[in-house]
C-alpha cells in the first residue's frame, strides 16, 4: 500500500488537516465498514444464540492476538479493557497498596494514570522530568526510589511534551515493577513490552480504532490481585461469590465490550501499513522543522510523534481558530501550549496548512 492509497482511506483527511491522534485517531473507511457490518450482523442474529455468542468470543480472541503481536507478547498476557485509564485502575487496585507503600511517577502524567494512583491510597512521589534530556530523566526517576517503592508508574511518551521516557532502562536499573501508560506510544512508535510488568494500550488514538477500547499487558497474572472483577475474571464460581480465576491476563478483562467496536478495531489493526512508524517519525520531524522556524518547541528530541509548541496567542483560542481554518490540534490545559499529533497518514500538505493557519 502506498502512502497516497493509505491516506485516501480516511474520509476526515479530505476536509481537515487532522493533527490530533493523541486524543482520537482518524477512522478509515474499512474500519467504518466493519463497524456497520458487525452492527447489522448483531441485529440480524438478535444478539443471542450459541453461534452468535461464540462469534463474539472469537472476535475477542482475534483482537487479543493482534494486540499481543503489536506489543511483542502472547495473547495470554493481554487483557481487553475499555481504555488506558481502565488498565491503570486494574493494576493499581490489584496491587493492594497502602499508605506505607510508595509509587514513583513523573510530573507530566495524564489524569488517566494520576487519578487511579491517588485513589489507591499509596504515597506518590513525583519525579520532575518535564523537559529533561532522557539520561537526566532516568537519573531523576531512579533517585526517587526508596526501600518502600512498590511500583514505578509513568508514560512511555509524555502526553504534554512528547518526550519518550526510558521505561526499559528504568526496569533494568531498578528491578522495581513498572506500570507503563502506553496511551501515546502504542501505534505511534514501535513498542516491545520486554521485561516491563504492566503496559496499557488505548485503541482509539494511534491505533485508529473506535472508542472506548483498550488493552492491558500483564507479565505475570498470578502476581496481580483481581481488584475490579468482571464476568471474565472467573473460571468457576461458588454461590458465595468465591471463584477460581480464569487463565492468564484474560481474568482482568474489563467486561463485555461492544462487538461493533471490536470489529472496527480488528479492521483498523489489520489495515495499518508496515511503514507506519518510519512515516510517522518522519512527519513529526517535518512538523518540528517547520514550527521551530517561528515558534518555541516545548521539547526537542524527535523520538515521538507529538510536537508541542508555544503559539503566539492564547492556546485555547488558537485551537478554536485553527479548527475553523480546517486544522485540528489540541491545546494542553494549563500550559499555554498547542500539540500537533503526526501520524503515518499525515502529509506535508497538512503541516503546510498548520503553519499557514498559525501565521
Ligand atoms: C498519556 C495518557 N494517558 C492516558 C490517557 C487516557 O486514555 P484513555 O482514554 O484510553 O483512558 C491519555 C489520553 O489522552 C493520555 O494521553
Amino acid at each position: 500500500m502506498t502512502f497516497d492509497e493509505a491516506r485516501a482511506l480516511f474520509p476526515v483527511l479530505e476536509r481537515f488537516a487532522y493533527l490530533n491522534a493523541g486524543t482520537l485517531g482518524p477512522l478509515s473507511r474499512p474500519t467504518l465498514a466493519a463497524i456497520e457490518e458487525r452492527l447489522r450482523f448483531d441485529q440480524e442474529h438478535g444478539r443471542g444464540g450459541h453461534d452468535w455468542f461464540m462469534s463474539v468470543l472469537e472476535l475477542r480472541t482475534r483482537v487479543r492476538e493482534q494486540i499481543a503481536d503489536l506489543v511483542g507478547t502472547t495473547p495470554g498476557q493481554v487483557a481487553l479493557t475499555s481504555s488506558t485509564t481502565d488498565g491503570c485502575n486494574i493494576v493499581l487496585s490489584g496491587l493492594e497498596l497502602g499508605p506505607d507503600d510508595e509509587v514513583v511517577t513523573t510530573n507530566s502524567e495524564h489524569p488517566g494514570l494520576l487519578l487511579p494512583l491517588h485513589v489507591s491510597g499509596v504515597r506518590v512521589r513525583v519525579a520532575e522530568v518535564a523537559a529533561l534530556p532522557t539520561a537526566a530523566a532516568l537519573e531523576t526517576i531512579l533517585s526517587c526510589i526508596t526501600p518502600r517503592t512498590r511500583l514505578l508508574a509513568l508514560s512511555h511518551v509524555l502526553w504534554t511534551t512528547g518526550q519518550v521516557m526510558p521505561v526499559h532502562e528504568l526496569k533494568r536499573e531498578s528491578g522495581v515493577p513498572v506500570l507503563v501508560d502506553g496511551a501515546q506510544s502504542v501505534g505511534a512508535i514501535p513498542v516491545d513490552v520486554g521485561e516491563l510488568d504492566y503496559y496499557t494500550v488505548s485503541c482509539q488514538k494511534w491505533l485508529c480504532g473506535p472508542e472506548p477500547l483498550g488493552a492491558l499487558y500483564v507479565r505475570d497474572a498470578d502476581q496481580l490481585g483481581i481488584g475490579i472483577p468482571s464476568y471474565f475474571a472467573q473460571k468457576s464460581l461458588e454461590p458465595d461469590g468465591s471463584f477460581v480465576p480464569a487463565e492468564g491476563a484474560g481474568r482482568f478483562d474489563s467486561g463485555w465490550l461492544a462487538s461493533p467496536s471490536l470489529a472496527g478495531l480488528e479492521a483498523a489493526l489489520a489495515g495499518a501499513p508496515e511503514w507506519r512508524f518510519e512515516r510517522a517519525a518522519e512527519m513529526a520531524e517535518v512538523c518540528r522543522g517547520a514550527l521551530r522556524e517561528r515558534f518555541e518547541l516545548v521539547a526537542e528530541g524527535g523520538e515521538s510523534t507529538l510536537v508541542s509548541f508555544v503559539p503566539a496567542g492564547d492556546a485555547a483560542t488558537e485551537a478554536v481558530r485553527l479548527y475553523d481554518a480546517g486544522v485540528i490540534v489540541r491545546d494542553l490545559p494549563g500550559t499555554g501550549w498547542l500539540r500537533a499529533s503526526c501520524g503515518w497518514w499525515t502529509s506535508g500538505g497538512d503541516i503546510d496548512r498548520l503553519f499557514a493557519a498559525l501565521a
